[in-house]
């Protein structure tokens, strides 16, 4: 036992599962005076009731390593602020904030601040071109946005005009000469007054909106509410193994739910010192921000651990704690793609500690699989439910999604047996719809299980297994890419006749998004026509969305019914042969097994 050790805040899984009942949990959060529920309310106000104002809520690492912090009684003013501005420019109760912005205060401020208002907040990906931006806006119905000046004449500008509903455009820095219909976010915030207060908020009501992308269609907004917030608290206990006094790094984006859920709410509904890098990806700044900072549990993903694990010391010393000192490290974890065992492993040498996986998805909206502090991991295994999670293996029919005969699914007991990761449905941050979508999102559910679209397998002690996606959504570098969405952008460009697009395994990410591509017949498939294509990908779609690669194809492989069979890209691309193919590409019996899927 280390100088480091502290009592894991659950020791004891088994009875942590037998006496767990959310509502009990719900006296863990401050709760509104008249009973409702408010995660503004929950990450701000209630450390300044309780006399904490004073305690540093974030420390921000800036890209020239300056360091910059703000209390809990700041960030309450800060956010104070915005929530005044939004009544002013007369958003209603409900109507949609989006963000598009990086890992700066400004996003804290406006985050916190919409939802102390009661308005509904949607985080876009700063890496997004124009297209995701639009289309995710348009869907959303886009009331406010706050972002910079770059970003807008870049991405947004030039799609306004597809936007009627987006009436607010505030800019952080809109210089002498704004853009034409903006606002200026700080004359906006400097005039409004610091205090504010949280009006009574149904635990009901809409709080988040996350984008997410499926195989078909346009991408899903998945709804949550006020509730969530529990989950996010108790899960980042339970999960994470956060601590009173503890500095947290979630290193994840804020575009996307891991960078909302553990990289705002959570922690600050802890009360921790949250560690906010304006800055990118570099292995030697990371291991300085961690050793730096003292950061004592840390959530990050493998693609980032993959990319550390490759890079060469600098002096050649064999570990990174060799020439850092992370001795403040108490608990690692990562989210968001299979961690391998190497990986595990490699934290157990180079960081000291294990790397605890965990799974969610943006549906679940905070972590319900994970490895605990108080068991030793199982490299490979994502780990086991929460309390208060009940998750299953349901068996799949010949489509490859969970089966619905009747109305009812059939769980899979015997350890080891492959089936679809079903959730019973009822946790507090369980995803409450997708937006404008009511089928997409009746489809999610059968017999009263959530169906995640995940491939798993559970052992004979209770421990998950990943083992695939059972749709053609890409994973690339922890995000999700919807194939359709990229297909349908370089379909808008002259040259393509038709396009099939999957993830092609990398090293690093994971995986890429490859494009075959049927080029129309005036079109020679030249290293120049491959090259503007991708370009036109890229200007539209943005680097996290766009193809890497394109192999120009003289036909594609179609459906009875006329679709890409993304399948058998596939099973191409990886060499399979065309024996094993055949079978992969079967229609499914829809028909018979009354299949309730996510996606048509
Ligand atoms: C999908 C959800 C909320 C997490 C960030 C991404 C995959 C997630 C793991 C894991 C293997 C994982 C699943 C899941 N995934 N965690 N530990 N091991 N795969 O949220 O964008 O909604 O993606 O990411 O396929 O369904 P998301």
């Amino acid at each position: 036992m280390n100088a480091l050790w502290v009592a894991p805040v659950m020791p004891d899984y088994d009875s942590a599962r037998a006496t767990f009942s959310w509502r009990r949990e719900r006296s863990r959060l401050a709760g509104l005076p008249d009973g409702g529920i408010n995660i503004g309310y929950e990450t701000v106000d209630r450390h300044l009731r309780e006399g904490h104002g004073e305690r540093v809520a974030l420390r921000c690492v800036g890209r020239d390593g300056s360091l910059q912090t703000m209390t809990f009684a700041q960030l309450a003013a800060a956010s104070s602020r915005f929530a005044h501005v939004l009544e002013a420019l007369g958003l209603e109760r409900g109507e949609r904030v989006f963000t598009l912005l990086g890992r700066r205060f400004e996003l804290y401020s406006t985050v916190l601040g919409t939802l102390r208002a009661g308005r509904v907040l949607c985080p876009l990906f700063t890496a997004f071109g124009p297209e995701p931006v639009a289309l995710r806006m348009e869907l959303g119905n886009a009331r406010a946005l706050v972002t910079t000046r770059e970003l807008y004449e870049r991405k947004v500008a030039p799609v306004r005009s597809r936007l009627p509903h987006l009436r607010h455009v505030l800019l952080l820095d809109p210089g002498a000469d704004p853009p034409p219909d903006t606002l200026s976010f700080p004359a906006l915030t400097d005039a409004a007054p610091d205090e504010y207060t949280v009006g009574s908020t149904d635990p009901a009501e809409p709080a988040l909106l996350h984008f997410t992308s499926g195989t078909t269609g346009t991408p899903k907004g998945a709804v949550h509410v006020h509730e969530a917030v529990l989950a996010h608290h108790v899960t980042a206990a339970y999960a994470l193994d956060l601590h009173e006094g503890d500095v947290f790094w979630c290193t994840a984006d804020p575009g996307w739910v891991t960078g909302m859920s553990y990289g705002i709410i959570a922690p600050l509904t802890h009360g921790v010192t949250t560690v906010v890098d304006e800055g990118d990806f570099a292995p030697a700044r990371w291991y300085g921000i961690l050793a730096d900072q003292r950061v004592t549990v840390w959530y990050t993903a493998p693609t980032a651990l993959r990319m550390l694990m490759r890079a060469v010391p600098r002096d050649g010393k064999p570990t990174p704690a060799a020439w850092h000192d992370l001795s403040a490290l108490r608990f690692v974890a990562s989210v968001g793609e299979p961690l391998s065992p190497e990986a595990v492993h490699w934290g157990r040498e180079a960081l000291g500690r294990a790397v605890h996986d965990t799974w969610w998805q943006t549906e679940t909206g905070a972590i319900m699989i994970a490895n605990f502090a108080a068991d030793p991991v199982r490299p490979g295994a994502m780990g086991r439910p929460l309390p208060g999670v009940e998750a299953a293996v349901v068996a799949c029919g010949e489509d490859g999604r969970a089966a619905v005969t009747g109305g009812h699914v059939q769980i899979l007991q015997e350890p080891g047996a492959q089936g679809e990761l079903a959730l019973q449905a009822g946790w507090p941050s369980m995803f409450r719809g997708y937006l404008h979508e009511p089928h997409r999102y009746e489809a999610c559910f059968a017999d009263g299980w959530c169906l995640t679209g995940d491939l798993v397998s559970r052992d004979a002690d209770g421990w998950y297994w990943f083992v695939g996606r059972a749709d053609d959504v890409i994973e690339s570098a922890g995000h999700l890419i919807g194939p359709f969405e990229v297909e349908s952008a370089l379909m808008e460009h002259p040259a393509v006749a038709e396009a099939g697009v999957v993830g092609r395994p990398d090293p690093l990410a994971g995986a890429i998004v490859k494009a075959f591509v049927l080029p129309r017949p005036e079109y020679p498939p030249d290293t120049e026509l491959r090259r503007d294509v991708l370009a036109f990908a890229r200007r539209r779609l943005g680097p996290a969305v766009a193809p890497r690669e394109i192999e120009f194809v003289e036909s594609l492989p179609h459906t009875h019914c006329g679709m890409v069979m993304r399948r058998l890209l596939r099973a191409r691309e990886l060499g399979l042969p065309e024996g094993d193919v055949s079978t992969l590409e079967t229609p499914g019996p829809a028909e018979t097994t009354g299949h309730s899927g996510k996606e048509p």
